[in-house]
């Protein structure tokens, strides 16, 4: 049985990270979405949310689990032996901060897990979760960039916080 983890921040999912969500899920016979606290990154969305979300729009993927962990992401492996760990290349200029990210966690996996790395597809390249939220809260069209269930509850979440989109 091979068991892939892919990690992320998620405030929130997009459509590029289910792309890569649906391709790992056929590659590895199990595999599990890490929603990750990050402390340097202020989130829109609690973990337990970002979780759900991920969890209703891959409910058509039965060998697709979310978890939430904290800490070290070679700890997390290493614990739950994963054979790979699965990250996303959207360009060129992810590709140091991978590199350094693969490297250092190489040190550090137990067990034989690898970095495996996926090519965004090109539709999604251009997209960050960041951006995703700039473009909303400001009133901006994302169709086709994220899930409609996830932008409906971005629009819930900039109401409830700003009164209001425009
Ligand atoms: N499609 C669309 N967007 C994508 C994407 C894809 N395929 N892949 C990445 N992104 C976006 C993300 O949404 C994120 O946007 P944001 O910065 O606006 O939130 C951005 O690209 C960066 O993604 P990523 O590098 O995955 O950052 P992250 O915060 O989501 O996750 C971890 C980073 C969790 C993988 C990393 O911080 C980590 O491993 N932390 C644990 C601590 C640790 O072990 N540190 C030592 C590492 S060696």
């Amino acid at each position: 049985m091979s068991k892939a983890l892919y990690t992320g921040s998620f405030d929130p999912i997009t459509n590029g990270h289910l792309d890569i969500i649906r391709r790992a899920s056929h590659m590895f016979d199990e595999l599990v979405v890490g929603v990750i606290v990050n402390p340097r990154k202020n989130c829109l969305f609690t973990k337990e949310e970002r979780a759900e979300m991920i969890r209703e729009i891959t409910s058509d993927l039965p060998n697709v689990t979310v978890d939430c962990f904290q800490g070290l992401l070679a700890d997390y492996a290493n614990e739950n032996k994963f054979d790979a760990v699965i990250r996303g290349l959207r360009a060129t200029s992810d590709f140091e901060y991978e590199i350094q990210m693969a490297q250092m966690n190489a040190h550090l996996f137990r067990d034989g897990t690898d970095s495996v790395f996926l090519m965004t597809s090109p539709e999604y390249s251009f997209i960050s979760s960041t951006m995703i939220k700039e473009v909303v809260s400001l009133g901006g069209d994302v169709t086709g960039l994220v899930p409609e269930c996830i932008l409906k509850r971005m629009i819930e979440r900039y109401k409830m916080l700003n009164g209001g989109t425009k």
